[in-house]
């Protein structure tokens, strides 16, 4: 549905990129359908209360109805883990007796790092081809949507939770407060709600336009976040940024009437985010956006005219944002390389571009990678090195469109 104003304070709204029309960025295909439905992907920008959010939201189940989307095994992922454990252990935000409830779980990774350092942990996710993963694997997870309702549920079948994490989920919501109301439902009086999701300031500073795709809904800031929050009957009592999925924010609330103290890290983060959202920031970014099209389409067919061949490297959701917005198929990219075993073989939305098993093309690789998964770049350089692919080079696309040699 289209907005007509800012969802999270009713501001006016001005566009800040339209990246044209496309299919959801985690709609796998089986056959390379290139008459897929296309809904316009376009960011706004509420100058009232720093919000970024898309344009036009599609409903859950257009969106979710094919859903790839698994957790990688990853060691930068494992580090963040083991980061996020140490700063909720040792600023007193989880115990060794915490009840923790995971929402938008997916397989349970998270829950699996912290469970032998806490009381108990439930993961809460709607997709339920990816609970039955979670479940097997031995993390209790309820099938759910994350709400009042489901949260009343949960907290009269299990009682209340002293720390909910919420990762990469509150973005993917039109109406992210209601998953607030659930976790006012479902939290302690005196537990922590630590919400983590892709970093507006980091994504406008290293000009991340591919993180725009139509499951993210919202771009948060802190200063965003904290006027949704503070809407919400919570507040923002400490932040952190981290370097996974290309930066993240990471905030930690209370209810507003918590006895626990804001650290002053909230503060000082908020009046540097004044400078990165500034609206010059924000034109930079746009112009960027454009800019690194045209130098990626350029590049790209430089490389076919040399008669040489390009395969991405990494089927992530920013990968087809990236290739839909430059309007690459498999005639300029002619594969696409992810260890995702349920991705291998599936076509990447709106591009033909087939999907093959990360082995098959470091032991048979194509002259370039255009690294749609630049979030793991170092891990992705070294693993086709270490398998032999010596002489691959790589296209970084962002923040600048950079070959690594
Ligand atoms: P992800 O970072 O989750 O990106 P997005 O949120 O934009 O979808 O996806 C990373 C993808 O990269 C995932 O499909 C798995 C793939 N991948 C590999 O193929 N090899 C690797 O070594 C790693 C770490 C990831
Ligand atoms: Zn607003």
């Amino acid at each position: 549905m289209a907005s007509t104003g800012c969802r999270i304070c009713g501001g006016r709204l001005e566009e800040l990129v339209d990246l044209g029309a496309m299919p959801p960025a985690n709609w796998l295909l089986d056959v390379p359908d290139f008459e897929q439905e296309r809904y316009p992907l376009a960011l706004d920008h509420c100058s009232a209360c720093a919000n970024l959010q898309l344009r036009y939201c599609l409903p859950a189940d257009v969106l979710y109805g094919h859903y790839f989307y698994v957790t990688p095994t990853s060691s930068s992922l494992d580090r963040h883990y083991r980061w996020l454990l140490d700063v909720l252990f040792e600023r007193g935000y989880a115990g060794p007796r915490s009840a923790v409830i995971e929402v938008g779980s997916n397989r349970g990774a998270f829950l699996k790092a912290i469970s032998p350092h806490v009381g108990s942990v439930l993961g809460v996710d709607p997709a339920a081809n990816i609970v039955e993963v979670a479940r097997k694997d031995g993390v209790d997870t309820v099938c759910d949507f994350f709400d009042a309702d489901s949260a009343k549920r949960i907290a009269e079948a299990r009682g209340t939770a002293d720390l909910i994490v919420a990762r990469h989920c509150f973005a993917h919501n039109e109406w992210p407060q209601r998953m607030l109301e659930g976790a006012a439902a479902l939290l302690s009086p005196n537990g922590v709600l630590v919400i983590e999701n892709n970093y507006a300031a980091q994504m406008v500073r290293d000009v991340e336009f591919d993180q725009i795709y139509h499951e993210h809904m919202f771009y948060y800031s802190l200063s965003s976040l904290s006027a949704m929050l503070e809407r919400n009957g919570f507040r923002a009592i400490d932040v952190e940024v981290a370097a996974v999925h290309g930066g993240s924010i990471v905030c930690f609330a209370v209810p507003t009437n918590s006895e626990r103290k804001a650290h002053e890290r909230v503060a000082a983060l908020l009046e540097t985010e004044k400078k990165q959202l500034s609206p010059e920031a924000l034109e930079r970014f746009a112009k960027r956006t454009y800019a690194i099209r045209d130098e990626l389409r350029t590049v790209v067919s430089g490389i076919r005219d040399d008669g040489r061949r390009v395969a991405a490297y990494g089927a992530t959701a920013k990968g087809a944002t990236l290739m839909n917005f430059c309007g690459f198929t498999d005639a300029e990219v002619f594969a696409c390389a992810d260890s995702t075993p349920i991705k291998e073989g599936r076509y990447i939305p709106g591009t033909g571009i087939q999907i093959v098993a990360e082995s098959t093309l470091l032991q048979d690789p194509p002259d370039f990678f255009l690294l749609t998964a630049w979030n793991y770049k170092t891990e992705l350089i070294a693993k086709a090195r270490s398998a032999g692919a010596a002489e691959v080079e790589f296209i970084v696309p962002i923040p600048n469109v950079e070959i690594v040699r």
